[in-house]
């Protein structure tokens, strides 16, 4: 199976280089599964109703979310119609929503998407280790589900790779988001486990972390706020992770950094380019 995560889409420039690139890249590269982090989609907090429209009408066949899941407010309630919006399976039981959907790939199977997320410098949730397991329970990798994603928003690149190896050899993916910056560390572990620390963002990278520079630098530097966040303009990059795994395993085959646009170098992935 052909799978291509796209890190945090970050406001209008980030969704613009989703809904006008991903299509192409769909049929291009032949995929059968997209998952898509959209926790920063709106105006670089949350997500509504009509741009998960937008991103699942581009090609994603289940967008995930992090801290920022229920910044729009709209959220908590539309998230309850649709099947493929994915929230950290680690908040609170009663929070509105799933940790984990099931959902149909292209070529006829199914496949598990999973978002988590992690403790380190974040907000105090559940154990994300042991909403794994929950999460994973009765859904077995190759015999449930042909394919397993794990979406792990968190801070920390030890936290990451601690998740990383915790994963190793039960799932197809762990990939890490909510940092914005791609690493260079795909792989796959020793257990069969596409793995890498950062996905990196869909959305400017002449900003911090995809928001316009200038709000940033004046806290860091006056430590006083004098406005607002808003997302960086300028060109956006595309950024994520393709893994093509074996189809009677579920397990990874290949793995590549993706990495369009935006002032990044170019990253693809050779397996699907021949
Ligand atoms: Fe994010
Ligand atoms: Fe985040």
């Amino acid at each position: 199976m052909r799978i291509l995560f796209l890190g945090d889409v970050v406001g209008r420039t980030g969704r613009d280089v989703v809904t006008s690139g991903l299509p192409g890249l769909v049929s291009d590269w032949a995929l059968d599964l997209v998952v898509v982090n959209g926790e920063n989609a709106a105006g670089g907090f949350g997500i509504t109703e009509a741009i998960y429209a937008d991103i699942r009408a581009a090609g994603a066949d289940a967008v995930t979310l992090g801290n920022h899941a229920f910044d729009q407010r709209e959220a908590l309630v539309f998230i309850e119609r649709t099947d493929a919006l994915v929230r950290p399976c680690n908040y609170p039981a009663g929070t509105p929503g799933r940790g984990a959907a099931l959902v149909d790939t292209r070529n006829g199977g199914r496949a598990l998407v999973v978002n988590v997320m992690g403790r380190t410098f974040m907000d105090p949730l559940d154990d994300p280790f042991a909403a794994l397991d929950r999460a994973l329970d009765g859904v077995e990798l190759g015999r449930v589900a042909d394919a397993i994603v794990v979406d792990f928003h968190a801070e920390t690149t030890s936290e990451k790779q601690a998740f990383g190896h915790y994963c190793d050899g039960r799932v197809s993916l762990v990939v890490g988001t909510h940092t914005h910056v791609p690493t260079a560390d795909y792989r796959i572990l020793s257990g069969g486990t596409a793995y890498m620390t950062d996905a990196g963002m869909c959305g400017s990278y002449d900003g911090v972390i995809g928001m316009d520079k200038e709000e940033p630098l004046r806290r860091f530097t006056r430590k006083i706020g004098a406005g607002r966040f808003e997302p960086a303009a300028g060109p956006a990059a595309l950024c994520g992770v393709a893994v093509e795994t074996d189809p009677a395993t579920g397990l990874a085959r290949h793995v590549a950094a993706v990495r369009l646009g935006g002032g990044l170098s170019e990253a693809r992935p050779s397996f699907w380019e021949g």
